[in-house]
C-alpha cells in the first residue's frame, strides 16, 4: 500500500515534469510589447489624442499631469500618515517599452491617511523629469503606480538630482546595473534583488506634495492621486548617462495649472 502510493506519486511527478517541459516550453520572457505612442513627431504628446479615440483626456482634460509645482500653493500631506510598503523582491521583470522603462512588480501596498489602500502594479522612469518644482526640471523621475480594487490610481513619485555619489540608492542600483541587456526597444530582462526600505524611509522623512491630476501617458486618465517626495534622490552621472542613452527622452510637456483649460484646446482656439 505504502509502496504503491510512493510509486504512483513518483510516476505522477515524473510524467508531469516531462509533459510540462515537452508541451509547455518556457514562455519567452526577454521580450515585451512596445508602447504605441512616443515623444517624437506624430507619435508625440501634441498628437496623442489622435492616436486612439480613448485618449480624449490628453487634449481636453483640465486636470492633466505633469505640472509645475508651486511650493507655496500645492497641498502637502503629513508624511507620517502614508505607508509605502513594498516587500523585498528576489527579482522582477525589467522592460524597454520603446518610450518607457518599466519594472513590473505586483506586490506591495500604499496606504493613505484615510486608511485607503492601493496595490503596486509597476514602476517606471521618465527622463528628464515630468514634474517641475518652481519651474526647475530634474534629470530623472520614477513613478510607482498603485491601483485599488476598483479603478482608482495613486502614483508615488521621486525626483532625482545629479550628485557626486558614485552609486544609485537601492533599489535602483539593481535595476540600472541591468540596463545594457535591454538596449533595444521590446527587450526584457530580470532585475537583481530589490530592496525598498531606503525609499520607505526617504518618503517618511521629507515633505510630500499632493495633488489630483492624470496619467502622463495615453490615455491621460484623470482622477490620479499624486504624491511627490519634495526631496530628490541622489543620482550618479554614469547611471544617468546609461538611462538617457536607452530611454532617450520620455517626458510629456508641462500641462496647464490644475483646473485650467487644456493647453491644446486653448492653442487651437486661435488657429484656423
Ligand atoms: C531571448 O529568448 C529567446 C527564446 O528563449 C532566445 O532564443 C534568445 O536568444 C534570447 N535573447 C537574448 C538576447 O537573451
Ligand atoms: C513615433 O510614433 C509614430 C507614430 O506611431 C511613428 O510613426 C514614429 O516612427 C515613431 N518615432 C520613433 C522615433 O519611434
Ligand atoms: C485604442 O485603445 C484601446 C484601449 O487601450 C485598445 O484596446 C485599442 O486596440 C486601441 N486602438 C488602436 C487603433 O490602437
Ligand atoms: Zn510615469
Amino acid at each position: 500500500m505504502k509502496l504503491l502510493t510512493l510509486l504512483l506519486l513518483a510516476m505522477t511527478a515524473s510524467s508531469s515534469c516531462i509533459s510540462d517541459t515537452f508541451l509547455f516550453p518556457r514562455a519567452v520572457s526577454n521580450q515585451t510589447t512596445i508602447n504605441p505612442f512616443n515623444y517624437t513627431e506624430l507619435g508625440g504628446p501634441f498628437n496623442w489624442h489622435r492616436l486612439n479615440k480613448t485618449n480624449v483626456a490628453c487634449s481636453g482634460g483640465k486636470h492633466q499631469s505633469p505640472i509645475d509645482i508651486l511650493t507655496e500653493e500645492v497641498d502637502y500631506v503629513e508624511s507620517g500618515s502614508l505607508v509605502f510598503d513594498i516587500p523585498a523582491a528576489e527579482e522582477a521583470k525589467l522592460s524597454n517599452l520603446g518610450s518607457g522603462l518599466e519594472v513590473v512588480l505586483a506586490r506591495g501596498t500604499f496606504t493613505t491617511g484615510e486608511d485607503y489602500q492601493y496595490q503596486l502594479a509597476q514602476f517606471h522612469f521618465h527622463t528628464p523629469s515630468e514634474h517641475r518644482v518652481e519651474q526647475e526640471y530634474y534629470p530623472l523621475e520614477v513613478h510607482f503606480v498603485f491601483k485599488d480594487h476598483e479603478t482608482n490610481i495613486a502614483v508615488v513619485a521621486f525626483l532625482f538630482q545629479l550628485s557626486s555619489t558614485d552609486k544609485p540608492v537601492p533599489p535602483f542600483e539593481s535595476i540600472f546595473h541591468h540596463l545594457d541587456k535591454i538596449d533595444t526597444p521590446g527587450r526584457s530582462t530580470e532585475t537583481g534583488s530589490l530592496d525598498f526600505t531606503y525609499l520607505t524611509a526617504h518618503l517618511k522623512s521629507h515633505a510630500i506634495y499632493r495633488y489630483t491630476g492624470s496619467l502622463t501617458t495615453p490615455p491621460c486618465t484623470e482622477g490620479v492621486s499624486w504624491y511627490i517626495s519634495a526631496k530628490p534622490l541622489p543620482l550618479d552621472v554614469v547611471s544617468f548617462n546609461k538611462i538617457k542613452r536607452i530611454l532617450k527622452f520620455n517626458a510629456r510637456y508641462t500641462q496647464n495649472a490644475v483646473g485650467e483649460e487644456n493647453l491644446l484646446k486653448l492653442a487651437v482656439e486661435v488657429m484656423d
